[in-house]
């Protein structure tokens, strides 16, 4: 049975409407001022609010602006006094379902109501969706067929059962919880995967966020609290962006690293914990540490198997496979059947060059699924940038400055881009970088000559 909240001061449409939608089968509770209201909302469980803009005590923009910020927001049906048709205006640009204008007919709200109480359902259903669909993408599977990602799994499978510590890097979006999340999942250890952001976390509750607190020891520390390390008994402890941990804890979690035990803050109790650590970075640590930032002895302790995630530049073979997989994904997420991609889509997608790798790619598709309107994910429904993008977009308009120009030298330069470019995408790999080029690896080599490149 779906909930309404009525808010107006006039008592006979409170009773009118209670009625009313009780008859129609909903359950109803009804309110006289905006505060009281507020308090109902927070309560939850409410699938549409039903408001008068003039409240005693505030306005029924108040109500609408809580209610759509409630966690899984109801709809809201302003109700109006003839002639305000500007402040109905206004209710609906701040997210209002629709308005009903006193006086109004018993069909003209019943319709309202209904079809408000549908999108409340739709939405929340949609919001569902997505969160099981995010579930799913934080232990789902790690796809590439490039050698490069055939190489990661190769060494991922090798070193989760053995519980070594594993340092896993690469860049923003390339990857690395996934990678952690499996480490976990093929290393059969018995206890949680629990995971934690160095940098999310306030630096002063770092310690006692990982190593617990007891009663008493810092203002607001009401009870004994046990740390990440203590909840990740038998598992996996996952340190997220590890390069952001503050140096003084840095001795700290050395200790708990080495000597498998920890000490809740303000405790002296020593307790032994037996867990994995899997740790992720996308800085180069070992800068870090040169420059004082990092502690080489705890750097050393979490990088004792290294597992390096190749931006998606370098690994272009993988986009295509990727981009289908996430079509499939958000295709089927949005209930919208897709046959595959246009050949100048995928084209466009293969130029681009990612500076947020997979994640990067995974938004363009849903992005772009959620624009579709044919049959196929075409290439208006990726961002201008992209559409612009490869070798189109670089051909160049021919101009010729007033004092002429050196034709040799403007050539050698064009063609030195795209040999950089090229070597770029392919993380310097000389065949490949001639097979985008479209020229054998003997003139590629010839040209690099001439270049003084390689
Ligand atoms: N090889 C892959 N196969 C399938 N999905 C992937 C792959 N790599 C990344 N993803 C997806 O890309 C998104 C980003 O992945 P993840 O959060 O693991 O990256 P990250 O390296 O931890 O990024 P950040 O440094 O920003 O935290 C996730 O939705 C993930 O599911
Ligand atoms: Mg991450």
């Amino acid at each position: 049975m779906a909930n309404i909240l009525v808010v107006d001061d006039e008592q006979s449409m409170r009773e009118f409407l209670s009625i009313f939608l009780r008859k129609e089968g909903y359950g109803v509770a009804s309110r006289a001022d905006a505060a009281s209201a507020l308090e109902a909302m927070a309560g939850g469980d409410l699938d549409l609010v039903i408001t008068d803009l003039r409240i005693p005590g505030g306005s029924g923009l108040d109500v609408l602006r809580a209610a759509r910020s409630l966690p899984d927001p109801p709809e809201v049906v302003v109700i109006t006094a003839f002639g305000t048709a500007e402040t109905a205006v206004e209710a609906m640009k701040q997210g209002a379902y629709d308005y009903v204008t006193k006086p109004f007919k018993v069909d003209e709200i019943k319709l309202t109501v209904r079809k408000a109480l549908e999108k409340t359902a739709l939405s929340r259903e949609n919001r569902e969706l997505r969160r099981r669909l995010e579930i799913a993408g934080a232990g789902g599977e790690i796809l590439g067929r490039s050698p490069r990602m055939q190489e990661v799994f190769r060494l991922l499978e090798r070193v989760a059962p053995t519980g070594v510590t594993v340092l896993v890097w690469g860049e923003s979006g390339t990857g690395k919880e996934l990678v952690a999340r499996r480490l976990h999942t093929l290393s059969g250890r018995k206890g949680p995967f629990v995971a934690v952001n160095c940098s999310a976390i306030p630096e002063g509750l770092m310690e006692s966020e990982l190593f617990g607190h007891v009663k008493g020891s810092f203002t607001g520390a009401a009870s004994d609290k046990p740390g990440l390390f203590e909840e990740a008994q038998s598992g996996t402890l996952f340190l997220d962006e590890v390069g952001e941990l503050p140096l003084h804890l840095q001795p700290k979690l050395l200790r708990a690293l080495q000597e498998g035990k920890v000490k809740r803050v303000g405790g002296n109790r020593e307790i032994a914990v037996d867990v994995r650590i899997v740790s992720a970075t996308n800085k180069d640590l070992g800068a870090e540490v040169r420059e004082g930032r990092f502690r080489e002895d705890l750097y050393y302790r979490l990088n004792v198997v290294a597992l390096e995630i190749p931006p998606l530049r370098i690994r272009c073979e993988d986009i295509p496979f990727l981009a289908h997989h996430f079509l499939k994904k958000y295709a089927q997420a949005f209930g919208r059947p897709l046959e595959g991609i246009a050949p100048d889509t995928l084209e466009a997608l293969e130029g681009h060059d990612y500076p947020g790798n997979v994640r990067e790619l995974e938004n363009l598709i849903e992005r772009a699924v959620a624009l579709e309107t044919g049959g196929q994910l075409s290439a208006d429904s990726l961002p201008a940038n992209l559409r612009g993008g490869g070798a189109a977009g670089s051909r160049h308009h021919a101009s010729i400055p007033p004092g002429g120009l050196d034709l040799e030298g403007v050539l050698r330069s064009l063609e030195r881009d795209y040999v950089d470019e090229a070597l770029r995408r392919t993380g310097g790999n000389k065949t490949e970088a001639a097979r985008l080029l479209g020229l054998s690896f003997r003139v590629l080599r010839y040209r690099l000559e001439k270049l003084g490149i390689g």
